[in-house]
């Protein structure tokens, strides 16, 4: 009886919640990447389409960065062809994606603090990035493979929501995900529409964009951080910055 439960963020019920989790704490257990389909429903997944297709027509997006800031132009259109933009989710016309980023907060806390949280207990996830809007605007844009930390920099979890919809194979964007320790299996997770998706951000799930077709491939991203390891990553950065 849905009437008899009681409502967390975004009028989510406890059991949602708990189905989530159990999902995400499971398959990241499992195999280091968890997808869950119809994540927020349609009505939701169109509204944060919508707040995300206004960001655009704004002219707020701009290239997404590489870890190396002297790459030509040129160069970083092959390395990562994104158009990205950073939002918290309280600016004009972001409510959707600060629901978005709400609950996916509260089923990260929730996983991370679970009795069974398995190698996930390993981190104590206090902090979070801002939301990284990204598009990848056709033309085969893409984004080689790669590691999101690679060294140590607090990110311990990528979350990232699509919102592509009736995406085809012939749109392309599909993200490949190499597990480490299976060299013979690859993950390809297609961008679909109101699809979340979690994995280790660090060495264990390298992985690739492959070339995107469609005029706008939307993805939302944000990563959670472990609170030794970025108070050791801040620590060495400004050490690094004072030396110099
Ligand atoms: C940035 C940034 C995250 C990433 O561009 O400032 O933090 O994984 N990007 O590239
Ligand atoms: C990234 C990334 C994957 C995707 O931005 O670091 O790997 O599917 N994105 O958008
Ligand atoms: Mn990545």
């Amino acid at each position: 009886c849905p009437d008899s439960q009681s409502l967390e963020e975004g009028g989510f019920s406890q059991d949602w919640f708990s189905d989530v989790m159990q999902l995400v704490m499971k398959d990241l257990n499992k195999y280091g990447v968890c997808v869950v389909d119809d994540f927020l429903g349609a009505e939701r997944a169109e509204h944060i389409l919508q707040e995300v297709g206004a960001l655009h027509s704004r002219g707020v997006f701009h290239d997404g960065q590489v870890v190396s800031r002297h790459v030509q132009d040129q160069a970083r259109g092959m390395i990562r062809g994104d158009k990205i933009t950073w939002v918290t989710g309280s600016e004009p016309y972001c409510g959707g994606i600060g629901q978005l980023v709400s609950v996916v907060d509260s089923v990260v806390a929730k996983a991370n603090k679970h009795p069974n949280a398995g190698k996930l207990a390993d981190y104590n996830i206090t902090w979070r990035t801002r939301a990284m809007v990204a598009c990848y605007p056709g033309r085969d844009a893409h984004y080689v493979k790669h590691v999101d930390n690679p060294n140590g920099d607090g990110r311990c979890i990528t979350a990232i929501y699509y919102i592509n919809k009736d995406w085809t194979p012939q749109d392309g964007g599909v993200l490949r995900i190499y597990p480490e320790g299976c060299s013979d299996k690859v993950a390809e997770i297609e961008p679909r529409f109101d699809r979340m998706l979690f994995f280790w951000s660090d060495r264990r799930n390298p992985h690739e964009v492959l070339p995107a077709k469609i005029t706008s491939r939307y993805a939302i991203t944000v990563w959670y951080l472990d609170q030794k390891e970025r108070e050791d990553y801040l620590a060495r950065v400004s050490g690094a910055s004072t030396n110099t």
